[in-house]
This record gives C-alpha cells, sequence and structure tokens, in this order.
C-alpha cells in the first residue's frame, strides 16, 4: 500500500507556519491540517464554560468531546461560528498552557491521525513531525527571530484595528516558545530528520517556495 504522503511544517508560535501551510496545501491540491486550531478550540471552550486550567481531568473531557465542523475557511463549534475568536492572544496563551497537558494531547491525537487523506496533506503545529506523522517524507521546522514574528503578529492585529504594543507581544510569544519548548510531553523542537527554514528575512512567497522545493527533491 502506498502511503498518502504528509508534509509537516512545525515552528514557534507566528513563524508563518499556517500562512505558508495553507498555501503548499493549496499548491499541491492536499488537505491542510491548522493542529494548533485544535488547541485553541479546547482553551476557548474550557475558558467559556469556566474549566479551571489547572484541571487536567476536566480538560482531557473538554479536548475529548470537542466536535468541531470545518467548512471553508471557517471553524464552528457548537453551532458558534469562532474562526476569529480562537485566534484572540488570551486564547493563545490558555492554548499554550492546555497543550502541556498529556491528557489534553492523548485526546486530540487520533483527529489529528484521520487527517491524513488522500492525495496528501500538509500538517502545521509544533509536533506534526516528531509525533504525530513521524513518517512523514518531508518535514520542515520553519523559524524566525523573536522580533520578525512579533512584528508580524503587529501587522496581523493591525489589519484588524486591534492596537498592540510590540515589546508585550515580544515577551507574550516568549514566554509561549519557552513554554512550548520546555513541556514534558511533545515539547516543542524540529524532528531529527527535519529542515530548518529561518524566514526572519524571507518573503511568504520564497517560503512557500522553498518548501515546494524541497517536496520536489523528495518526491523525485
Ligand atoms: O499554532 P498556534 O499558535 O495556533 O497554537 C496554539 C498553541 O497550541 C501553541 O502555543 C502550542 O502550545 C499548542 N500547540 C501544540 N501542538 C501543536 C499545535 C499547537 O502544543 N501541534
Amino acid at each position: 500500500m502506498q502511503m498518502i504522503p504528509v508534509i509537516t511544517i512545525d515552528g514557534p508560535t507566528a513563524s508563518g507556519k499556517g500562512t505558508v501551510a495553507a498555501r503548499v496545501a493549496a499548491a499541491l491540491g492536499f488537505f491542510y491540517l491548522d493542529s494548533g486550531a485544535l488547541y485553541r478550540l479546547c482553551a476557548y471552550k474550557a475558558l467559556k464554560e469556566k474549566v479551571s486550567l489547572e484541571d487536567e481531568h476536566a480538560l482531557g473531557e473538554v479536548a475529548s468531546s470537542l466536535a468541531p465542523h470545518f467548512e471553508d475557511a471557517k471553524i464552528y463549534l457548537d453551532g458558534e461560528d469562532v474562526t476569529d475568536k480562537i485566534r484572540a492572544e488570551e486564547v493563545g496563551v490558555a492554548a499554550s498552557k492546555v497543550a502541556a497537558l498529556p491528557t489534553v494531547r492523548k485526546a486530540l491525537l487520533e483527529v489529528q491521525k484521520r487527517a491524513r487523506k488522500a492525495p496528501g496533506l500538509v500538517a502545521d503545529g509544533r509536533d506534526m513531525g516528531s509525533v504525530i506523522f513521524p513518517d512523514a517524507p518531508l518535514k520542515v521546522f520553519l523559524t524566525a527571530s523573536a522580533q520578525a514574528r512579533a512584528q508580524r503578529r503587529f501587522n496581523q492585529l493591525k489589519e484588524k484595528g486591534i492596537v498592540a504594543n510590540i515589546d508585550t507581544l515580544t515577551r507574550d510569544l516568549e514566554e509561549r516558545d519557552r513554554r512550548d519548548m520546555q513541556r514534558a510531553v511533545s515539547p516543542l523542537a524540529p524532528a531529527k530528520d527535519a529542515k530548518i527554514l529561518d524566514s526572519s528575512e524571507l518573503s511568504i512567497e520564497a517560503t512557500v517556495n522553498q518548501v515546494l522545493q524541497w517536496y520536489k527533491e523528495v518526491t523525485q
């Protein structure tokens, strides 16, 4: 049986993984898995239902009962359009806390594996190459300096009319990186066989082209 190909794109917060992964998927006609959205959905639901972010058991139940619905570019949870709501900084910070809990990660394991469908999948996150799809033929670890990432996040928020402070953004994302790298389960780290791509000085287009070029090389 021929394995369904997967391209994994892991990396720290605001490294541009989401945009790059979605464009690579579109270029190849592959499915796209935004695994961070699952942790964000879990955090969003916990915050909404006032579940304590310390209560691992209850958070595990929230994660295993999640039934999100993905339609076009929209994400619905329990009938509510949460596409923009789960992108709030507050939800991102809570997501990195719930993501450190083994029960939550375990509950979200199967749903991620099930996203592997023909003709192929591009998956972005923190542990796509190291834990979820260790047999992926191409693994990319996308990084960028903290300043470049804070600037990108600042610009994104500005486009949405949200005023942000660049120093606070830099501090928040460094703290999130630290939590993602230091947790005991599935810490943020490049898979041993990942290709490292630093996008600090690269445009989105150049980054996408590099990934497509690498994919061409591994499939030739
Ligand atoms: O990628 P994104 O910023 O949307 O992810 C939100 C949070 O979810 C991250 O800070 C990280 O803690 C967690 N996450 C994870 N493993 C993944 C994807 C996201 O732990 N595969």
